[in-house]
Parts: structure tokens; C-alpha cells; sequence
């Protein structure tokens, strides 16, 4: 396994880490994914059989105040990967994308065939990712794609090494849970409380980042056992998946269950609604089961507790 990764949000002990977890020691390639040459170097002297592109911009605020940026990193990075990609003839491919995609939903729970319409520049560069794959799938074989729309994923790895540790100011409800847990921030600001929902505050799919990574693994698994059963000239394959649980949370429930995994009351105040803020949002999971046999299995408790969990383990290695 090879990681490439430019370290511009990630410290720079986390490789060692994931040893550490792993077991295993994946190759470190210190880069940048829109650097081809040294994408396609990566692909071919270790002998690469398909990509996981994480790589990307993903702040929501961040995107609105800096598209051009956001286009750069997202649409020039996958661009430059799956380029790389096609001469270095490596064909199976994993995207996270969002579902930031999907816009204001138009019915419940979101499944895969509902209308695309993001709201904002980070959703709109993953759209645009995701019809740069379906075009490319249709115009030669040999592909083997599928594209995960990630609904909110929170929590940590359960040994508290590794897990979302933003090096800007957190935008997302959790880290900045966190942040007030360890007082960086006085309290948390509830952005709304007059949605209609069951108690007014608007309402997530929150999916621990360990089903995330599981997801992931079943999309490999996948992947790999179509491209053994077919012969290189077949037509390309390319799907889209949502990873969230089924489950709606209000950030009120959110809000209680971290205070519970805490043992403390966390200080905050409902304020104004947050501009292109949606009321409800959550995953139907139907399709994940039947072509990965996929189910989110780790519930608010636990994504709470692992967070909690590697903010500690977090706060004594600096
Ligand atoms: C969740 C809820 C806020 C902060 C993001 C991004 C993107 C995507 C999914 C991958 C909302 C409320 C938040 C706070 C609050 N990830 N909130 N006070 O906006 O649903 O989506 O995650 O693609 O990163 O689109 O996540 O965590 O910002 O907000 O009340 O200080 O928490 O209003 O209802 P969001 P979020």
C-alpha cells in the first residue's frame, strides 16, 4: 500500500501511527496529488491495482469564501490522479464524494437516484468529479468506479491515535464540541432551533468514521473481484453509494449523547440559523447493503466516546 499526501492538514506523525494500528508499514509519498508524474511514478514502481482519492478541500464555509481554491485542490487533483491513472493503466477507483451533492432534499430518506443540486463550491467541485468519472467510464472499458457520498462522519479510531483533527479553526458540529470540552471555545452556538423537526434543531446523518473506513473496504473488495472476473477490455463499471446509518439525529441529540460520553453539561445557546443550513438530512442505506453489504453498525455513544477518547490522547502528545 502506498499513502501520498501533502500534509497540509494532517500532522506529520500520523503515518507512524497508523503502523502502529496497521501493523503494516504503507509506503509515504510526500506530495501533491495534482503533481501527475509523481502520481503516475507512485502507480507504476509499486505496482499498483486502485486508488482510494481522498485527498481534498472539505469545509463547506471555506469553499464559499474560496472556490478558486477549492476547485484547484478537488477538480485539478482528481483530474491529475485519474490522468496519471490512465497512462500508468490502473483502472479501479474509489472516490469519496458527498452527499453535499444532493442540495436541499426533496424527499426522505436520500436515496442515490435523487436529484443532484449542490448549494455551495466544495458540493458542486465534487459533482463535477462525479461526471468527470461517469464520462470517463463511458468512453472506454476497463473501469472499475464507484463514487461514496459521505453523509456526517464523526468519532475517532477506538485506540485514540488517529481521528479528525482539523489544523484550522473546526467548522463541523463535533470538533467543535470539543473545542468547548476543552476550552477553546466558551460554548457552543446552536444554529437554529426553529426547524421542523421533533425538537427544532435540524437533523444529520451522523456515520462513525470507522463504518466510513469499513465502507471503504468493502468498495475495494468489491472492485477487485469484478476486475478478476472480467478481462481488461470490458466495459467500464461506475456506481454511486451513499455511506450514512439510516439514521436521523437532531444536533440537540448529538449535543446530549456527547455530554453523556463526557459526564459533564456542555455550555451552549441556540442562536440564528446558519446560511445553507438544510433542516433534515440522512441516507437511505438500502443500496450499500445490496451491493457491498454494507450496514453502518457503531451508534452516537460510541462516535461520541471515540472522540473523546483521542481529544485525551490528542491533548497529552502535544
Ligand atoms: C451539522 C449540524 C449545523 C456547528 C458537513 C459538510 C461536509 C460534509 C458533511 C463530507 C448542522 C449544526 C454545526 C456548530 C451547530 N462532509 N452546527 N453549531 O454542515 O451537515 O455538513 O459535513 O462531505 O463537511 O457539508 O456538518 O457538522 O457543520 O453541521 O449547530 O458550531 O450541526 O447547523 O445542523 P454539515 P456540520
Amino acid at each position: 500500500m502506498v499513502l501520498l499526501d501533502d500534509f497540509s492538514n494532517c500532522e506529520r506523525s500520523v503515518p507512524a501511527r497508523i503502523v502502529q494500528i496497521a501493523h503494516t508499514s504503507p509506503v509515504l509519498i510526500e506530495g501533491d496529488v495534482s503533481n501527475t508524474a509523481l502520481v503516475h511514478a507512485a502507480l507504476t514502481q509499486h505496482r499498483i491495482d486502485g486508488v482510494v482519492h481522498l485527498a481534498g478541500l472539505k469545509a463547506v464555509a471555506e469553499s464559499v469564501a474560496e472556490p478558486l481554491a477549492y476547485y484547484r485542490a478537488n477538480i485539478n487533483g482528481a483530474l491529475s490522479v485519474l490522468t496519471a491513472m490512465q497512462t500508468a493503466g490502473v483502472r479501479q477507483f474509489v472516490f469519496s464524494s458527498s452527499a453535499t451533492v444532493y442540495g436541499v432534499p426533496q424527499y426522505l430518506p436520500i436515496d442515490e437516484k435523487h436529484p443532484l443540486a449542490p448549494q455551495n463550491p466544495y458540493g458542486t467541485t465534487k459533482w463535477h468529479i462525479e461526471h468527470m468519472l461517469q464520462d470517463l467510464a463511458q468512453s472506454e472499458p476497463g473501469w472499475r468506479i464507484l463514487l461514496l457520498r459521505y453523509f456526517n462522519p464523526v468519532g475517532a479510531h477506538e485506540s485514540g491515535l488517529i481521528g479528525e483533527n482539523p489544523l484550522g479553526a473546526a467548522n463541523n458540529l463535533m470538533p467543535v464540541m470539543v473545542d468547548v470540552m476543552q476550552g477553546r471555545r466558551a460554548e457552543l452556538h446552536i444554529f437554529g432551533n426553529d426547524y421542523p423537526t421533533r425538537d427544532g434543531s435540524a437533523v444529520r446523518d451522523y456515520i462513525h468514521v470507522m463504518d466510513l473506513a469499513e465502507g471503504h473496504v468493502a468498495a475495494i473488495e468489491k472492485l477487485t473481484a469484478m476486475a478478476a472476473g472480467e478481462s481488461t477490455q470490458a466495459a467500464s463499471w461506475c456506481d454511486v453509494i451513499n455511506l450514512g446509518t439510516g439514521q436521523g439525529t437532531t444536533v440537540s441529540e448529538l449535543v446530549r449523547a456527547f455530554e453523556r460520553a463526557w459526564g459533564q453539561a456542555l455550555p451552549s445557546r441556540s442562536v440564528g440559523r446558519r446560511p445553507g443550513d438544510v433542516a433534515e438530512c440522512y441516507a437511505a442505506t438500502d443500496k450499500a447493503r445490496e451491493v457491498l453489504r454494507f450496514t453502518a453498525r457503531r451508534g452516537l455513544e460510541l462516535m461520541c466516546e471515540s472522540q473523546l477518547h483521542f481529544s485525551r490522547e490528542r491533548a497529552k502528545r502535544k
